[in-house]
């Protein structure tokens, strides 16, 4: 079973600035369909608070920090994520928030599908429900 993890991307070190990158089905595992990428987030607020019931993501800090809290319907685990070359994996099936954004943050997301409503598990006993299938 797949489960969320943290990717290395590549860093390319300058003295005029760092480069890093992220090619699909190489350094993810899946093909980018969408991005789209949270930013302006107020102090204290959170985002998601909810599952995908096909759909993969990778998360990046490209800015500031925060962390993505990850729970499989068994345990919960904190990614703290500070630096933009490092990726989140979430596999399908798993629910998340994103809390404790620092000022001026941006978190960039990869999904591997286009937007769809109908992919999206926003009840918590809907999700356990599901995952318990
Ligand atoms: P949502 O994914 O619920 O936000 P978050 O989980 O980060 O709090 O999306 C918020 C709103 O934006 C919701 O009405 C759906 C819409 N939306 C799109 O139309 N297209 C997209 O690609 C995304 C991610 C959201």
């Amino acid at each position: 079973m797949k489960k969320p993890e943290i990717i290395n991307l590549p860093k390319i070190e300058d003295p005029r600035g760092n480069l890093s990158i992220i090619e699909e089905e190489n350094h993810i595992p899946f093909k980018i369909a969408r991005v789209y990428w949270i930013y302006d987030v107020p102090g204290g607020q959170y985002r998601g608070g909810h599952a995908f019931k096909e759909q993969h993501e990778m998360i990046v800090a490209l800015s500031g920090s925060f962390d993505v809290v990850v729970d499989n319907g068994i345990m919960k685990q904190i990614f703290s994520l500070n630096r933009s070359y490092y990726g989140l994996y979430l596999p399908s099936g798993i629910w998340r928030y994103l809390q404790n954004f620092s000022t001026n943050s941006l978190a960039m997301v990869l999904s591997s599908s286009k937007f769809s409503e109908e992919d999206y598990i926003r009840s918590y006993p809907e999700f356990l429900k599901f995952i318990l299938k």
